[in-house]
């Protein structure tokens, strides 16, 4: 059982004080009758919560898929830039949210967002060894014998092997090329830094996938949407 007003405050709904002015005007029902004092214990599982005329879907964890835009930095606080968190309602960002991972300032695509440590931590532990896909288009030619280095295991410039990826070619001449690439670690700029000891540029970068999450094409980008329960349900179970 926890107070009442110290969901709520959780919950976004105002400090303390301003949720006990809530109950005063009646604005608040616990199992059809009006609260009277704010700091009554209730039982977050099974009281039905209404607040404003709207049943509380209280939950303790939030699972977001986010289509990161460019720009925009993942990370909860920023003093310069916006934060993919900025991004988000209110009504998400009293959940305490961050990214799971981090993409680039200048990296668009799938960004994961939840308050679940346990999962975060699931995801970007490279032991797991959960498969992050990205498309990615280079300044140069792709070869075949990119696509080997990538098998056996690129050397960063700090002398760090990477973990054996996967470099597809979708398209590669004299102009550019176009390839998708799967890791399963996420060093600092891992893909770039990749390319660039091949002695070649991304130029531009975007997840396709994380695990068994795909991107949903339907987001533009900077937009967002909760986690259906079948995919939270797949992250679940994920070893
Ligand atoms: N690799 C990069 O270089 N940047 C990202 O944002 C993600 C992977």
């Amino acid at each position: 059982m926890e107070r009442l007003d110290k969901v709520l405050a959780n919950l976004g709904y105002g400090s303390r004080k301003e949720v006990k002015a809530l109950c005063k005007k009646e604005e608040v029902i616990v199992n059809g009758v009006p609260v009277k004092d704010s700091s009554m214990k209730v039982d977050t599982e099974n009281d039905v919560i209404e607040v404003k005329g709207e049943v509380l879907n209280y939950r303790e964890f939030i699972y977001l898929l986010m289509n990161k835009p460019d720009g925009v930095v993942s990370a909860t606080f920023d003093n310069y830039d916006e934060t993919v968190i900025d991004l988000l309602d209110e009504e998400y960002k009293a959940f305490k949210p961050f990214p799971v991972g981090r993409l680039d300032k200048d990296t668009v695509g799938l960004l994961l967002i939840t308050n679940d440590g346990e999962l975060n931590h699931k995801l970007i532990s490279p032991k797991n060894h959960v498969d992050k896909v990205y498309y990615a288009e280079i300044d140069k030619c792709v070869t075949k014998d990119d696509a080997k280095a990538f098998e056996r295991g690129i050397t960063l410039d700090d002398g760090y092997l990477c973990m054996p990826g996967k470099l597809n070619i979708l398209e590669a001449d004299e102009n550019g090329s176009r390839v998708e690439v799967t890791i399963q670690e996420g060093k600092f700029h891992q893909v770039k830094r990749m390319f660039e000891s091949l002695d070649k540029n991304v130029v531009y970068l975007r997840r396709i996938s994380f695990g068994p999450i795909k991107i949903d094409e339907s987001l533009e980008e900077g937009e967002f949407r909760e986690l259906t329960e079948e995919e939270i349900n797949i992250l679940m179970n994920l070893k």
